[in-house]
């Protein structure tokens, strides 16, 4: 079985520490591995897509990234909710009904034997003619691969990230809004190397009003500097500013919720980050992980904050036990 090292790049990045290689013996476990594609599991080394598949030749697709908690996919109905929404705006049509892919996925993480681990469910608008008229690619093509995944060094959840602002501005949603998450990643692609060039493993991205959006895969939330000590709030761009509607971020404003955390949605700029008390991303591969520096500004202390480390500990009481899968 291969490990799925979402955060592995370039091995001389200074910075943040970078995740450990995938293990050597990847390849020869990899062997055994199953992924679902169109109906059927097949060995992963036979599970191919066509040269003329428009999510190839045009990143023209959709798809989710979805956790495995002991053995339960967490909130597998809402992922594929997003899915079908994303194939929705982009007119594309999915082969399989939401009640068979909810099985298919099941049955490829069972066929994978894991209890933790992640899913990637792709869905392409399929081979058609080398123009871009999707019109012209008869059937979408639908795989789901389930793996094993390496989070961020542990170290980070406990020390926070250091991470940048971008140049490359968010796409604008009039243009491809982030709220469909389609194949198309370049937007995120062009800031992640900026990342990476800066010597640290994530970018926030900003939208043509130079406003806060998200990062390259996760959503971003602060406490502001002016929040109450005894009684703080969190703030975190709204969908408008150009945010993919992140899974991990409702489940954290629904735990805030819970212990009584005000959450606002409000634009940000970058002062609002620079000042920032406290700041932490959201995502299914990151889960909830703080920030401590932003462009070369220690935030607060330069320690993960109490409500972070708050909300890092709901998230884990919450998944670790019973992660729901609706
Ligand atoms: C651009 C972007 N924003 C936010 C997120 C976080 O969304 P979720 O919590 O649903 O994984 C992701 C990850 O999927 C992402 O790619």
């Amino acid at each position: 079985m291969t490990t799925a090292n979402l955060y592995n790049s370039r091995p001389q990045v200074s910075g943040n520490p970078k995740p450990d290689a995938a293990p050597e013996a990847a390849k020869e476990q990899s062997l055994s591995k199953q992924v679902w594609l169109d109906g059927q599991l097949v060995p992963a080394e036979q599970a191919s897509v066509s040269v003329f598949d428009h999510g190839v030749l045009y990143g023209d697709g959709v798809f989710e990234g979805i956790r495995v908690y002991n053995h339960r996919i967490f909130k597998l109905t809402t992922h594929l909710k997003r899915l079908y929404d994303s194939a929705k705006a982009i007119r594309l049509v999915i082969r399989q009904s939401i009640d068979d892919l909810a099985d298919a996925t099941r049955a490829t993480v069972a066929a994978n034997g894991i209890e933790n681990g992640y899913i990637r469910l792709c869905v392409t608008r399929g081979a058609g003619t080398l123009g871009i008229d999707p019109f012209r690619c008869p059937e979408s093509t639908t795989f789901i691969i389930a793996d094993t995944i390496k989070l961020y060094p542990e170290e980070l959840y406990r020390n926070g990230l250091d991470i940048i602002t971008a140049s490359v501005v968010r796409n604008h949603p009039a243009s491809l809004d982030p709220r469909i998450k389609s194949l198309n990643y370049l937007n995120n692609v062009l800031a992640k190397i900026e990342a990476i060039d800066a010597g640290v493993l994530e970018a926030v991205m900003l939208n043509t009003h130079g406003n806060v959006a998200e990062c390259t895969g996760d959503n971003i939330f602060i406490v502001p500097s002016n929040a109450p000590q005894d009684n703080p709030i969190l703030v975190s761009p709204p969908l408008h500013a150009g945010v993919l509607e992140g899974i991990t971020m409702n489940t954290v404003i629904d735990l805030a919720s819970d212990a009584g955390i005000d959450v606002q949605r409000r634009d940000l700029t970058k002062y609002d980050l620079y000042t920032a008390r406290e700041m932490f991303l959201t995502g299914t591969a990151a889960e909830v992980i703080p920030v401590t520096k932003v462009d070369q500004r220690v935030l607060g202390d330069g320690q993960p904050g109490p409500v972070t480390r708050r909300l890092i500990d709901a998230f884990h009481a919450l998944v670790d036990k019973n992660a729901p899968e609706d």
